[in-house]
């Protein structure tokens, strides 16, 4: 085994010699190194302060020489000193464990390591940015529509108090109206009053009744959010979709005030040349009461789409979108509004509908299943 050996002579010749010596063994011990510890026998072998070779190089070569070879010795010493650094930690990267990776001379080795293979002018790795998911999209579209007209946007709880969802919205209890609602339940509430229980709402009101309570006419306002109903899944139903809410509540609002909104709703929505049509219906809520079609824009109304029967429409050319009326005076009770003073109506749309209707998907459920490639193509 080398020993470092005391010179004889510091001649450049003899100081070749034994550096050259040294080296050689530096080289071979290396490659003798097969494992962690080896690795470890190795590093204190030629770097350990007490005794280590580079400790005696210091001692036998750079202290013993004599005055005027000290410069020549010390910058051989030092030219080893780094490459004996350079050949143990080059050799030890290979040999990574956890203990030796927490160890701090470790760490510092690994990171001269990286930083000397790190190729700063490889390109970065690309992140896909995300797309808005079409419903959100269609939402996002809706709710901007009427902003551009002055609403602003009001949102409340998917869990709901029985009060909120049918009674503050003139659904009294037991009322067959409620049936429509196809409600699901939270379990364990029959202790509580019934105006407390809690439900998963099934339409975006409530927060008709929230937003009045808390504020005064005049109120113009759209409400985006979840609703749920307890239908079975399938192409054109989920027991989880979205809806769009809109109410608008001043002095003097009249039934041609709520038709000339939604007719220039539609219109931004869909395009300038679709016509909009009422015909009455019910709501609890509402007094009138109306459902508004478009013109259908796939076949412009005709019912026929290249002589096939247009079915978005069922070839009547026409397409229900939402249910619409004059805000019922009873509702006014329920957030003390005066309504020989103040009077408004309200519409509620469906955005997965919508969704559907303007991007041509066939299937609801294509919307909440999670595809990628299917949402991907709405980015
Ligand atoms: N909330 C009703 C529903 O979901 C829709 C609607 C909203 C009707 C506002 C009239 C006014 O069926």
């Amino acid at each position: 085994m080398y020993s470092v050996p005391k010179l004889k002579s510091f001649s450049e010749a003899a100081l070749d010699k034994a550096v050259e010596k040294l080296l050689a063994t530096l080289k071979t011990e290396s490659k003798a190194v097969k494992n962690e510890e080896d690795w470890k026998a190795f590093r204190d072998r030629w770097m350990a302060r007490k005794n280590g070779v580079l400790t005696q190089i210091n001692d036998l070569w750079l202290k013993a020489s004599p005055k005027d070879s000290k410069r020549d010795v010390g910058q051989r010493v030092n030219e080893i000193k780094a490459k004996v650094t350079e050949v143990v930690e080059g050799r030890q990267i290979k040999g990574i464990s956890r203990a030796a990776v927490d160890s701090l001379e470790f760490r510092d080795s690994v990171r001269a390591e990286v930083t000397q293979r790190l190729d700063i002018t490889l390109p970065g790795i690309r992140r896909p940015l995300g797309a808005e998911h079409p419903v959100i999209k269609t939402m996002h579209e809706i709710v901007s529509v009427f902003r551009n007209l002055g609403y602003s946007v009001q949102e409340g709880p998917v869990i709901e108090t029985d009060y909120y969802n049918f009674e503050a919205l003139n659904f009294p209890p037991n009322h067959p109206a409620r049936d429509t609602q196809d409600t699901l339940f939270i379990a364990r509430q029959e202790s509580k009053p019934q105006r407390e229980r809690l439900l998963l709402r099934t339409h975006t009101s409530p927060v008709q009744i929230r937003t009045m309570e808390k504020m005064k006419p005049p109120i113009r306002i759209v409400i985006p959010g979840v609703v749920h109903r307890n239908d079975p899944p399938d192409a054109s139903h989920s027991p989880m979709f979205h809806q769009i809410e809109g109410l608008a509540v001043d002095t003097n609002i009249t039934f041609c005030d709520l038709k000339g909104t939604l007719d220039h709703a539609m219109k931004a929505l869909f395009g300038s040349s679709v016509k909009t049509s009422f015909r009455p219906s019910f709501f609890p809520f509402t007094e009138p009461s109306a459902e508004m079609l478009v013109s259908c824009f796939i076949c412009g109304g005709s019912g026929k789409r290249n002589s096939e029967p247009c079915r978005p429409c069922k070839q009547t050319g026409w397409i229900e979108i939402l249910g619409c009326g004059m805000v019922d005076p009873n509702v006014y009770a329920f957030v003390d509004y005066d309504p020989r003073k103040v009077s408004g109506f309200a519409f509620g749309m469906g955005a997965d509908r919508i969704a559907i209707l303007k991007y041509g998907v066939d299937d609801i459920q294509l919307f909440f299943n999670g595809d990628v490639r299917f949402l991907e193509q709405f980015g």
